[in-house]
């Protein structure tokens, strides 16, 4: 049986931007802004930070769980905490700067959360918030998009 994943139905923007502003414009307003007092240079830099990676498929990433990719010289975390709701995270842990895997492929998870190796803080698939401590902060949040079964992030 194929599965239909529908990431169109999830208007959540995962950068924490306010619904409407993406993080493309709010860079593109930066940039301009920048351009307009002559710090072009600066403007070229805003505009290359937007980079965009393809980094996996849809089905590389089962529902409920997550998964460790190295992109762009990052350690990024994929989820799928529920059917065609994709999330993407930095894949350090807050606490003591571990990566959540130690490498590529399946970051352990319990109960929607996921779990470092070196001292088992727990993390939210779908938000990164903290679940369990000795981590405090919740990991950052990456801009992720799903276009047919490919999986792109950006930063
Ligand atoms: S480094 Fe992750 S819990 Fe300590």
């Amino acid at each position: 049986m194929s599965e239909l994943i529908n990431c169109q139905s999830d208007k959540t923007n995962v950068t924490g931007v306010p619904a409407g502003i993406t993080r493309r414009s709010a860079l593109t307003a930066f940039a301009a802004a920048l351009a307009f007092v002559g710090l072009s240079s600066a403007s070229e830099s805003a505009y290359a930070a937007a980079k965009t990676y393809k980094i996996c498929k849809t089905t590389d990433v089962k529902v409920g769980s997550a998964r460790m990719f190295s992109v762009g010289g990052r350690a990024i975390v994929v989820t799928q905490p529920k059917k065609g709701v994709f999330r993407a995270f930095n894949g350090v842990c807050t606490h003591q700067g571990a990566p959540l895997a130690a490498r590529v492929g399946t970051v352990r998870t319990v109960s929607g959360s996921m779990i470092c190796p070196e001292h088992s803080a727990g993390f939210d698939t779908n938000t990164g918030a903290v679940t369990r401590g000795p981590a405090s902060s919740p990991l950052s949040k990456i801009a992720i998009k799903v276009s047919a079964t490919q999986v792109s992030v950006s930063f």
